[in-house]
């Protein structure tokens, strides 16, 4: 086993904060049932106090032991866990987990992730690990542990697990209280299509309105560069960017990124970041993005390219 897995459950048991790769972005890592490690997440990040945080667990069973799991709640965990599915389910009364961070809510949001990293620190510590996104609030989601390291200072430690495999956040999911509907607070990897076919269930997209009071992180203005951001692009002006998506030709901008030159969405959301982290290094004045469909997974990447392009 790598030195620094065992190092990073030490940590965490210690009442540090870790940053470790997930199959969706990097998280920065405490102890859920530990209120002084869990605000060390909040002051790291800048993070506002109303905003719960995900509890990342190894599996289905740890989390029945945290949440109340309706029967088709169990299903969906059953079928996407591990992976990048995050439900939102009433709290467990007496369950071990400090009011920070589900903001004092009377539910919480649970996830088994994927990642082989992930997986061996939460083995490893038998831990509950609150873990939001490893930046700070508001800016772009990390994807690589350099990433990490420019927006974060102050981690006591950064677990390398290279480029994150589905590149944006977790789908998140609530059942209603009778278990006939389902509603996504936030598109992601998981897509609407196949939650559906494994609930058999029309699934609602919530709008951002509906979703921001369920899921204050939904509030609108997030993920985003420091460069202004500018949707549909049809042409590129002088000194913007481009982030491209489908055949390009590449000589017109200042600089390209193209997220999929085959026009592939899954590519397109694992490079999304890292493309509009590097277009912003290039201290472009603008990034022009070219359209993307909607189907599957790129409901989650305009989702995502939306809020990056928000005045506030
Ligand atoms: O893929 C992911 O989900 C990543 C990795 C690290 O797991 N985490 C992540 O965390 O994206 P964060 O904090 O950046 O986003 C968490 C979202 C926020 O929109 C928050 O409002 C929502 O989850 N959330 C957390 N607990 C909730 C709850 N009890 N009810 C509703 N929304 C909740
Ligand atoms: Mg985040």
């Amino acid at each position: 086993m790598r030195e620094d897995v065992a190092e990073a459950a030490q940590i965490l048991a210690r009442w540090g904060v870790v940053a470790l790769p997930t199959e969706t972005v990097y998280g920065l890592a405490a102890d859920a049932s530990n209120e002084f490690a869990v605000k060390k997440i909040f002051d790291l990040k800048g993070r506002p106090s109303f905003n719960p945080l995900i509890v990342h667990v190894k599996d289905l069973a740890r989390a029945e032991t945290i949440g109340e799991f309706s029967p088709l709640a169990r299903r969906l965990a059953s079928v996407f866990w591990p992976g990048p599915l995050t439900l939102v389910v009433p709290l467990q009364r007496g369950a071990r987990i400090c009011s920070l961070v589900t903001a004092g809510r009377d539910t919480i949001g649970l996830r088994a992730p994927q990642h082989p990293l992930m997986q061996m620190v939460l083995s490893l510590s038998g831990l509950a690990l609150a873990a939001p996104s490893a930046n700070v609030s508001g800016s772009l989601s990390p994807t690589s542990a350099a990433h990490v390291q420019a927006s974060l200072k102050d981690v006591d430690l950064i677990l390398d697990g290279g480029e994150t495999l589905n590149g944006i956040e977790s789908t998140i999911v609530q059942v209603s209280d009778d278990d006939k509907a389902l509603y996504i607070l936030r598109p992601g990897p998981v897509t609407a299509e196949a939650l559906e076919a494994a609930s058999g269930l029309r699934v609602r997209l919530k709008t951002q309105d509906e979703a921001a009071p369920i899921a204050p992180g939904a509030l609108l203005k997030h993920y985003s560069p420091k460069a202004a951001v500018r949707l549909e692009a049809a042409e590129v002006f002088e000194g913007e960017g481009l982030l491209g998506f489908g055949p390009e030709d590449e000589d017109r901008a200042t600089a390209v990124f193209n997220l999929s030159p085959r026009g592939d969405l899954i590519e397109a959301a694992q490079k999304l970041y890292a493309g509009l982290h590097w277009l912003d290094d290039q201290g472009v004045t603008a990034i022009a993005v070219r359209p993307i469909p909607q189907s599957g997974v790129g409901a989650a990447i305009n989702d995502r390219l939306r809020r990056a392009a928000a005045d506030e």
